[in-house]
């Protein structure tokens, strides 16, 4: 038997967070481990709608729409993830850390209402272990540049991101013990080791 965990991949763009999330769902699933895989925002059907109306080139909102919307797509999933909580080990790849970083810390939102909207969403719902992957400016900037489609977020200047980096570290030192941050500036191989050793320990 092992643990039925809820473990999110937190980072900038192009840190690799995606990658690493998708590299555990298929290791998982090679061992025959039940779990689910899912992204924020998007996920799930009518989240993904709103993650399309976030993401379209034409689309314009201001900071506070911006910040209802990834609140609006993690309502969505709730249902889902709520569904699975503690049935099955689930996977996220970006989630509450993510609208703290990004709009409090990227965008000066407040932290105090941002933290309530989570309370009142996650009810019960409890996030177990957060891999926190971070990225230097110079890879950043050359990872980036190979990206074909652009988000929103991703034109953004290089000063937005670092206070958003900065943000997550700051959220993942608050509580150590729940965090591992992981050097996407070092051999992908060994990082990728790294998290896999930390998954068995944490679901045995
Ligand atoms: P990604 O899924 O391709 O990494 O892109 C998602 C984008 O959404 C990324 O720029 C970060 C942003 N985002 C927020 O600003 N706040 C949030 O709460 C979430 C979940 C994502």
């Amino acid at each position: 038997m092992y643990k039925k965990i809820v473990i999110v991949f937190e980072g900038i763009e192009s840190s690799g967070k995606t990658f690493h999330s998708h590299y555990v769902s298929k290791y998982l699933k090679k061992k025959k481990i039940d779990h689910i895989l899912l992204r924020e925002p998007g996920g799930s059907r009518n989240s993904e709608k709103i993650r399309k109306l976030l993401f379209n080139d034409k689309s314009y909102f201001n900071k506070k729409t911006d910040l209802l919307l990834y609140m609006a797509s993690r309502s969505e999933n709730m249902i889902r993830l709520k569904e699975y909580y503690k049935k099955k080990i689930i996977l996220i790849d970006r989630f509450t850390d993510s609208t703290i970083a990004y709009q409090h810390y990227g965008q000066g939102l407040n932290l105090n209402l941002i933290n309530d909207i989570n309370k009142y969403l996650l009810e019960k719902f409890k996030v177990d272990f957060t891999f926190l992957n971070v990225v230097n400016k110079k890879n950043m900037i050359k990872r980036l540049k190979k990206r074909k489609r652009l988000n929103r977020y991703d034109k953004f200047d290089n000063n937005f991101y670092k206070k958003v980096q900065n943000g997550f570290i700051k959220i993942a030192k608050k509580t150590k013990k729940k965090y591992q941050i992981i050097d996407s500036n070092l051999d992908i191989d060994l990082n990728k080791k790294i998290i896999i050793e930390k998954i068995n320990k944490l679901i045995k």
